[in-house]
């Protein structure tokens, strides 16, 4: 705490990053990051914007990027908003739809730890929406007076996906409140609220280049819905840095956009071995939550994750435990390469008791 801290600075817990190691080399499960390289094609971009143009400030409205997107998702460009990774646009989305002094908005008690830092930040008040045991979202818990809705969909860090039918219900007992759908991780597995943002103008889609296209050291995110939405968060972004996004990003990103066949190889191959890695621990004993993200929740019935996260940590494995109530026994594994997870169970396995 410093005496120069402005008052709401003094106030702030910050989000607390997964570990990035910089001497040891560890085995990475702890960030979601994708185990495998972005497209050639990304790489090619970059390189090729690699120049002297790079004196010119990037284009501040993202048309070439948004252009891509929006005809990857049919829609318009005007329903596309490109930033600097999904953190970036949460925070925005919050300045931009939610007021503070208002009503609380609504999000699950297990989520995405950042929604409260933006919240506490912002001031703006919230209410937990309490989950059922085996981390089920109830979409009548969010049918009751609110400032605001936002849902990571599937949830982080449980991996659990809430269907579309629930969706839509949450959407359509809050048609005059915002409701975000934060879909970091959609692409392994879950169906996008896409296909909902023409039935409802309250609906603010958020996804990511971070996980399923590989891309978390470029840091590009976007967010789809309705233009008076998009229009809201354009009009926060040039009130606070009008080019959130580097020529580089955007070289890179519209490349990924433009490689499908990649995209869909490396999604499917995260799956694949998220499916065939959740069935091995099973038999050794776990708990493992189904997930429909690039990562899986698990617990153990006798040994403690506190303790199962020191041993692995010990054999250079790295996992994310979280030291929060209703969740400290359990560790978030994001899906690695096959031989990576091959080594992570070995681990496991090497552990008296399992
Ligand atoms: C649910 C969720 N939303 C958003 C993000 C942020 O992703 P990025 O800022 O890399 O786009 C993450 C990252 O882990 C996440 O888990």
């Amino acid at each position: 705490m410093s005496r120069f801290w402005s008052d709401v600075n003094k106030r702030l817990s910050p989000y607390t990053p997964g570990e990035q190691p910089r001497n040891k080399k560890y085995i990475k499960l702890n960030t979601n990051e994708n185990p495998y390289p972005p497209s050639p094609g990304v790489i090619a971009a970059i390189e090729k914007n690699l120049n002297g143009s790079l004196r010119l400030y990037p284009d501040p409205s993202c048309e070439e990027l948004r252009t891509a997107i929006a005809e990857y998702y049919n829609l318009k460009k005007e329903q596309v908003y490109a930033g600097n990774g999904s953190d970036e646009l949460l925070a925005f989305a919050f300045l931009a739809f939610f007021n503070p002094g208002g009503p609380r908005i609504l999000f699950p008690d297990i989520t995405y730890s950042f929604y409260k830092v933006y919240a506490a930040l912002l001031k703006i008040d919230y209410e937990l929406v309490l989950l059922d045991d085996d981390f089920s979202i109830h979409p009548e818990m969010f049918f009751k007076n609110n400032g605001g809705v936002i849902i990571a969909n599937p949830n982080a860090p449980t991996g659990k996906f809430l269907p579309l039918e629930s969706v839509a219900d949450i959407l359509e007992h809050n048609s005059s409140k915002v409701v975000i759908i934060d879909e970091a991780y959609i692409d392994f597995g879950g169906d996008s609220a896409v296909g909902l943002i023409e039935k409802y103008p309250n609906l603010l889609v958020i996804q990511t280049f971070s996980k399923s296209r590989a891309l978390a050291g470029l840091r590009v995110g976007f967010a789809l819905g309705r233009e008076e939405l998009i229009e809201g968060l354009d009009r926060i972004k040039n009130s606070v840095n009008s080019y959130t996004l580097d020529r580089l990003s955007l070289a890179g990103a519209i490349a990924a956009i433009e490689d499908d066949a990649y995209f869909q190889y490396v999604r499917r191959k995260i799956t694949a071995s998220r499916e065939r890695v959740s069935g091995e621990l099973r038999e050794i004993g776990f708990k493992v939550i189904p997930s429909m993200a690039n990562f899986i929740f698990i617990t153990h019935p006798f040994i403690p994750a506190a303790e199962l996260f020191l041993k692995l940590k010990g054999k250079g494995i790295l996992v994310r435990y979280f030291k929060e109530p209703g969740i400290d026994n359990y560790l978030r594994v994001s899906i690695g390469t096959d031989e990576e997870m091959d080594l992570f169970t070995g681990a496991l396995k090497e552990i008296p008791g399992i």
